[in-house]
């Protein structure tokens, strides 16, 4: 399962880039706003700490007002992936892009229906936004076998990118489930790497070490 990082905060993508262990990284509105940065000027630098695809979003509704957004977007970096809202204008626009080889992440996905649809649509990932689906009542882990059925029936190549994902539960059932990659904030990331009993672990082993008096 390839590993996105859901920020726009440079600091933590360099910090997670260096593990090695970052595929891509996803923004959306709210988190450049979070971030406080000019938004050409923040994925710009993204694009350069991640060989990987890094999804920035159309705020325009229409499908000729994506488009001219999504030019110049896609000429910040070869590895810009262009987000659109599930919607019938966000698909015309994703069936538009991807035609020519751009990539498109279809997001805020609510129903297995609508990743059917993005899947036609030619996307190159969708989104399914497993903790606000949470959020409302339904199970998002639900939407992700469903969908994983649903793609695998017909051999669609859409990427199930699982996206609000809050804990490191979420990951876990997502890779059992078979899900492409997940987007994750870096804070869920970095817990992803600590267990109680390998920090007792390590520190047992250290004291141990330091009796015999040798060194490596
Ligand atoms: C995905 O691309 C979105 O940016 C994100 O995962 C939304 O997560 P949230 O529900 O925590 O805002």
């Amino acid at each position: 399962m390839k590993f996105f990082a859901d920020t726009a905060e440079i600091d933590d993508i360099k910090e997670l880039a260096a593990t090695g262990l970052l595929d891509g990284v996803t923004t959306n509105p709210s988190l450049i706003a979070k971030s406080g940065r000019d938004f050409m000027e923040v994925t710009k630098e993204i694009c350069g700490i991640v060989d990987g695809p890094v999804s920035a979003e159309v705020v325009a509704l229409d499908h000729a007002g994506m488009m001219r957004e999504a030019e110049v977007l896609r000429k910040i970096a070869d590895n810009v992936c262009i987000k659109v809202p599930l919607t019938i204008e966000g698909l015309k626009t994703c069936k538009a892009l991807t035609a020519d080889g751009t990539m498109v992440n279809v997001t805020l996905c609510f129903s297995a229906n609508q990743a059917l649809l993005a899947a036609k649509a030619g996307a190159t990932f969708v989104s399914p936004f497993v903790g606000r689906h949470d959020d409302n009542g339904f199970d998002g882990m639900d939407l992700i076998s469903d969908i994983r059925l649903i793609y695998d029936n017909y051999a669609f190549e859409t990427e199930i990118l699982v996206a609000s994902i809050r804990h490191g539960v979420h990951v876990l059932q997502a890779a059992k489930i078979g899900a492409d990659v997940m987007t994750a904030p870096p804070a869920v990331i970095k817990g992803l790497f600590k267990h109680v009993l390998t920090e007792k672990g390590i520190e047992g082993f250290l004291a141990d070490w330091a009796k015999t008096g040798q060194s490596i």
